[in-house]
């Protein structure tokens, strides 16, 4: 895990002062940490029966679609609102500031089917819990999700947990 913590770069002050930016473009511009990454993000959830990976945009499709690849299984995107073209269903959660939403086609997972969450990082835990109630909301069991950054402080892991989701996220940094 040294080797991927390390691979990722650190921005302060961006996007606004005070905030440490976890910055994964470095992490996946080195191939064996990419490689490295993806296994890991896997690796928990072995055993897991998994019919699934939803991705959240942005980063989430990338690690995302590397992970639903490597099982051969679908993908599915879960995108900011207004992004995708066929009839979506959405879940709003709250920001610092206002609210924000994601949506999902109607048709991208079956009731029953078992889904691996993905994204790059977790905070807060608002948009991954906003995913699970998207996923569950059409019938799809969130089997665990999967983040390459933690950032504890925020204890989304902690709520995430909280609905029964098995977690696994491979780097902490302390302080935001
Ligand atoms: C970042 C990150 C996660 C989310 C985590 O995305 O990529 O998706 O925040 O925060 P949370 O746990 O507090 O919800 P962001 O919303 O900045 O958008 P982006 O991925 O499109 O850049
Ligand atoms: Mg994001």
């Amino acid at each position: 895990m040294d080797h991927i913590k390390a691979a990722i770069r650190t921005i302060p002050d961006y996007p606004k002062p005070g905030i440490m930016f976890r910055d994964i473009t470095t992490l996946l511009g080195d191939a064996r940490a990419f490689r490295a990454a993806v296994d890991a993000m896997i690796a928990p959830h072995a055993g897991t029966k998994i019919d699934k990976v939803a991705g959240i945009e942005a980063r989430g499709f990338i690690l995302g679609g590397a992970i639903a690849h490597q099982l051969s299984i679908g993908f599915v995107p879960i995108r900011k609102k207004g992004k995708l073209p066929f009839d979506t269903i959405g879940q709003s959660y709250e920001l610092e500031y206002g609210t924000d939403e994601v949506e999902m086609h109607t048709d991208a997972v079956k009731p029953g089917e078992r889904v691996l969450l993905v994204d790059d990082l977790i905070a807060t835990g608002g948009t991954a819990e906003a995913a699970v109630k998207l996923l569950r909301r059409a019938g799809a069991h969130v089997e665990g999700a999967s983040f390459v950054v933690d950032l504890p402080e925020l204890r989304g892991v902690e709520r995430l947990r909280a609905l029964d989701v098995p977690v696994a996220a491979l780097v902490a940094f302390e302080g935001h």
